[in-house]
């Protein structure tokens, strides 16, 4: 969703901002806008593309200050003046703001006096800030005495004219700084700046930060702190597309290698057990009763992925909510209850606010997540990162897999622990992981084919993803990529419930998409392919030849995949991303940052 870029230093500014927001672009946003800072404010404001904005951007600017901000509409259309930075009356103060500032109502209602120009909940915080300085209060000051009045969710960044210094602050919204050698840097997130520095510092929430010449000074309830420091391991070309024409694509392409980041360290072949560093004590790990995974969108399907492996691998009964629907019910004891947030940006407010709701009525919680530093790393009891790298394309597709590999990691982890998992099937899922990246790499070089497929297929009317157990999350998350991206009409199924409705839609015209692999219960699914094939149906299937079963006959395409065991699902979701890309592709979406969609969903 909407992104900053902040800036101060000895460069221009104005280059610095604008390739950040380029850089910010796949958060997704409407509109976009940058405030220069010098002894006056110039500030450029343009609904639309960050390109949009470049174009009546000057070509140079001497300013060595200045904030940027890319837009997702909440209060007032995506217009030019809705765009940020906004700026009190006499254009004297500048504010970008990721968030909501809930009770906007009630103080423009106080600023009688002030003229607004826009739609926004935003705007009344430079109106604020200018009230205090029209005072006589110090900049500082007159910001904190802002913030004082605000209710909601914020990441600000304030600059004013004629002051060398950035002011910003946060609450429930991500900020870092990153110290650079020719000035410091501030944003919603690390990709912002990734080309002149790694080495970060992130803001928590109610510290306040003072960004100048010298570089970061850091305040919490009035005094100074001290700063902390943390370089960051993602490589150069981390947030760079090396040469693919999409973020997507790269990131589809970088699974083997993001699956060996995940695993890496982290499996005992001898003793068949998953060494992660988390703090569950065994005592703890024996008394629990439930395990419930709270999670969004392709994080979600990832849970129920695990949710399979946790009942039959560690024995503990296992629910799956989608974050936005989630109450705690933890019975009568519920720390015995451990609530676990998938995230890959650890920022989705739903996946927030249900772990807040768990975290609230006693139970333990853990986040596994891809993002260091994440508001939800912060507020669970553990976290385990699932060391993915950078995701850049709105479609999950890598984190999907790292997700779903620490998953497997962590219910080896439990049932080990706990005495539920015996030696062989530790060995036989430990071994399975330990071959994904192999087993991907084969579906990664057999692009040309599920591309021709993809082509072939891209004009139906509908397609039809089903699946059985481990086959049942991959068939929805197959589903999910295909619309977000292709805005095609897509569904996913357990196989099974095909002829209890949705049967109906199958035509000639509505491929369906199979998963025939171990741990989908492929005997059963090929029935459910006969019936869709009698009906006209073509049918584009994976499979694995682990159950010796003859499938071909039955399939308009087949997709082979290697033996990888109870993995072997998550190994065919690399074909329908694949599928989905070149659909997308063929139709000229803009596949990596699709209509209507944020890559890290802020808003509940
Ligand atoms: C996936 O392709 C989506 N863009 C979306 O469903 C995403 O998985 C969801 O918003 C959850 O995000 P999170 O993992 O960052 O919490």
């Amino acid at each position: 969703m909407c992104g900053i870029i902040g800036y101060i230093g000895d460069q221009q500014a104005l280059p610095i901002l604008s390739a950040g927001l380029s850089n910010l672009e796949y958060r997704g946003y409407d509109s976009a806008g940058v405030a220069l800072s010098g002894p006056e404010l110039s500030v450029y404001k343009k609904s639309g593309e960050v390109s949009a904005l470049q174009g009546i951007l000057p070509e140079s600017a001497d300013h060595r200050q200045g904030i940027g901000h890319t837009r997702w509409s909440t209060h007032g259309p995506p217009t030019d003046a809705n765009a940020h930075p906004h700026t009190d009356e006499s254009g004297r103060v500048a504010v970008v703001h990721n968030g909501i500032i809930e009770n906007y109502d009630t103080l423009r209602e106080e600023l009688s006096d002030v003229s607004f120009s826009s739609d926004t909940d935003t705007e009344v915080i430079p109106h604020l800030i200018a009230a205090g300085l029209d005072a006589g209060a110090e900049p500082r000051e007159a910001i904190e005495a802002a913030l004082d009045r605000l209710e909601g969710t914020y990441a600000l960044v304030v600059t004013i004219a004629g002051v060398d210094e950035l002011y910003a602050t946060r609450q429930d919204s991500p900020l870092v700084v990153g110290h650079g050698d020719d000035g410091t840097f501030i944003a919603s997130d690390v990709t912002a700046f990734l080309e002149h520095t790694r080495d970060v510092t992130y803001i928590e929430d109610g510290d306040f930060a003072v960004i100048d010449d010298g570089g970061l000074s850091l305040f919490r309830d009035g005094d100074q702190i001290e700063t902390t420091i943390e370089r960051l391991e993602y490589e150069a070309d981390a947030a760079e597309k090396s040469g693919y024409d999409h973020y997507m694509l790269k990131e589809i392409h970088e699974q083997p290698r993001a699956l060996r980041q995940t695993i890496s360290g982290r499996i005992d072949v001898e003793t068949a057990r998953a060494a992660i560093d988390v703090d569950l004590p065994d005592e703890y790990l024996d008394s629990i009763e439930e395990i419930q995974i709270v999670a969004c969108g392709t994080s979600n399907y990832a849970g129920q992925y695990a949710a399979e492996l946790f009942e039959s691998a560690a024995d503990v009964r296992t629910t799956v909510e989608v974050a936005s629907e989630y109450e705690f019910d933890g019975g009568r004891d519920p720390w015995r209850t451990l609530v676990v947030a998938v995230t890959q940006s650890g920022e989705t407010a739903d996946t927030l606010s249900a772990i807040r709701r768990a975290k609230r009525a006693g139970a333990r919680t853990l986040a596994v997540t891809n993002t260091l530093g994440s508001t939800i790393v912060r507020e669970t009891d553990d976290s385990v990162f699932i060391r993915a790298g950078p995701e850049i394309g709105v479609a999950a597709t890598k984190t999907f897999a790292s997700q779903v590999a620490t998953l497997t990691l962590l219910a080896v982890y439990i049932g080990r622990t706990r005495g539920t998992l015996a030696y062989d099937r530790a060995e036989a899922l430990l071994t399975s992981l330990r071959q994904l990246p192999s087993a991907i790499q084969s579906v990664l070089d057999r692009e040309d084919e599920i591309k021709t497929v993809a082509y072939e297929y891209a004009d139906s009317e509908a397609f039809f993803f089903i699946g059985r157990k481990l086959g049942c999350p991959v068939a929805l998350e197959g589903a999910l990529k295909l619309k977000e991206i292709s805005y095609d009409h897509a569904e996913g199924f357990p196989a099974g419930e095909l002829k209890h409705g949705p049967l109906a839609l199958v035509t000639e015209q509505t491929p369906i998409l199979a998963l025939l692999t171990e741990g989908t219960k492929p005997r059963e699914t090929l029935n459910n392919v006969k019936e869709v094939e009698a009906r006209g149906a073509p049918v584009v299937g994976v499979t694995s030849e682990a159950d010796g079963i003859d499938k071909s006959s039955y399939l308009d395409v087949e997709l082979p995949i290697p033996e990888t065991g109870e993995l072997e699902p998550l190994v065919a979701n690399v074909y329908w991303q694949l599928f989905a890309y070149h659909v997308a592709d063929k139709k000229g979406r803009p596949i990596d940052r699709p209509r209507n969609l944020a890559k890290s969903v802020t808003v509940e």
